[in-house]
């Protein structure tokens, strides 16, 4: 509960962004509009929406923020004007359209979040036709980064007094994307803006970006430098920029490169960046100055896969694992008759074999029960 409260808290308390929505709402919001609050958290968006003239508000989000956002709006005398759904916003149905999608689903890169999928998918099935969004287009921004700080975040794995066994994890963090917060200091070339996805409207799904930066100084090239320009509304952005006033101090990207390279002020790097609209995947490739090989980076070669991952591949007759098994015992007790107390006194009576721990059995049930039944 502390981290969901010091989150919330976070976003919330987040210097100048209530502002930006704010002028945002200003410029977009119509008297009387319907609104849908994408990942709404504890409401603060929809909330300003309600507090500028829209009629009613729903706020959807998966998390245990929704209970809070539900309380938060009942104790406001608001829960007749914001209805709270606590689901995924891909799989939400809402009762009518709306006039106004809004979420701050930007990330620190952008498109680094998700928000391009989700605001597709909302605009598909839940916007009136000619309904605007917040924000309308997002834009990500890169940067060469030099910097010891950076440098060593993504080569500790291979560091000296590090474990031998675990050296192998350096491919992993070259294919990572790090969290940063730079400083002018950090930056060896100028920003270039890699391209734009409109969120308001269908946009062609642009995934692919390019672009060249120049070197403003002679250093070690470690990487690209990552962060957003957002379009918010007609006159309205907003950016996360280390380099631009006002900004909102939200954290960068730091994108290493394979093997870090000297450069020389006014050398040319070229650089690519490809992602996926869900926000999973993001490659970036560096081609440093004097024809050296182009470097290729991608959080494709740092993904962890599962068994759970590998299952949709098998093309091999499936069964189902001890925790499937335990689940389609659990549920094919929800007959429509008996209560959760007799379904977990019949598992653990009948059924006691399906995990060794009681206890955890126990936890299992009502876990299930509360995600799969009503
Ligand atoms: C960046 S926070 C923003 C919270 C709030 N809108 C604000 O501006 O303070 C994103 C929220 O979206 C929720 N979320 C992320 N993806 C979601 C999805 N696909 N469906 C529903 N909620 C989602 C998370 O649980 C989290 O509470």
């Amino acid at each position: 509960m502390v981290s969901l409260l010091d989150e919330h808290h976070g976003y919330l308390s987040l210097a100048g962004r209530s502002e930006i929505y704010g002028q945002a709402i200003e410029a977009l919001l119509r008297p009387g509009d319907v609104v849908a609050d994408l990942g709404c958290g504890v409401g603060v968006l929809g909330l300003q929406c309600l507090q500028a003239g829209a009629a009613r508000a729903y706020g959807i989000d998966y998390s245990d923020a929704i209970e809070l956002a539900r309380e938060t709006m009942a104790r406001a005398g608001l829960s007749d004007r914001y209805t709270c759904i606590r689901n995924s916003t891909y799989r939400a149905q809402l009762p009518e359209q709306v006039d106004l999608i809004i979420c701050d689903h930007v990330g620190y890169f952008g498109f680094d979040y998700g928000i391009v999928e989700m605001m597709a998918d909302a605009r598909r099935r839940l916007l009136k036709p000619g309904g605007r969004t917040i924000p309308q287009a997002v834009a990500p921004v890169v940067a060469g980064v030099s910097s010891a700080e950076c440098l060593e975040q993504a080569s500790w794995w291979a560091e000296d007094d590090f474990p031998e066994e675990y050296h192998w994890l350096n491919t992993y963090a070259r294919n990572t994307k790090h969290t940063a917060m730079f400083k002018p200091d950090d930056l060896c070339s100028a920003p270039v803006t890699l391209g734009s996805v409109r969120l308001d409207r269908e946009d062609g799904e642009a995934s692919a970006m390019a672009g060249t930066l120049v070197a403003t100084r002679d250093c070690r090239f470690d990487g690209l430098g990552g962060w957003f320009e957002c379009e918010m509304a007609p006159g309205v952005t907003m950016t996360n920029s280390p380099l631009a006033e006002p900004r909102i101090d939200r954290n960068h990207v730091f994108l290493p490169c394979e093997q870090a390279f000297d450069v020389k002020a006014g050398d040319e790097i070229a650089v690519a960046l490809r992602f996926r609209h869900d926000g999973e995947m993001i490659a970036w490739d560096v081609t440093p100055p004097g024809g050296a090989p182009r470097q290729r980076m991608s959080t494709w070669k740092s993904k962890v896969l599962t068994p759970a991952d590998l299952v949709a591949e098998k093309d091999t007759p499936l069964s189902l694992n001890p925790t499937g098994t335990a689940r389609r015992v659990i549920l094919s007790l929800v007959d429509g008759m008996r209560s959760a107390a007799e379904i977990e006194a019949l598992v653990m009576e009948q059924h006691n074999d399906l995990f060794p721990n009681p206890a955890e059995l126990r936890r299992f049930v009502r876990r299930e029960l509360g995600h799969a039944a009503q």
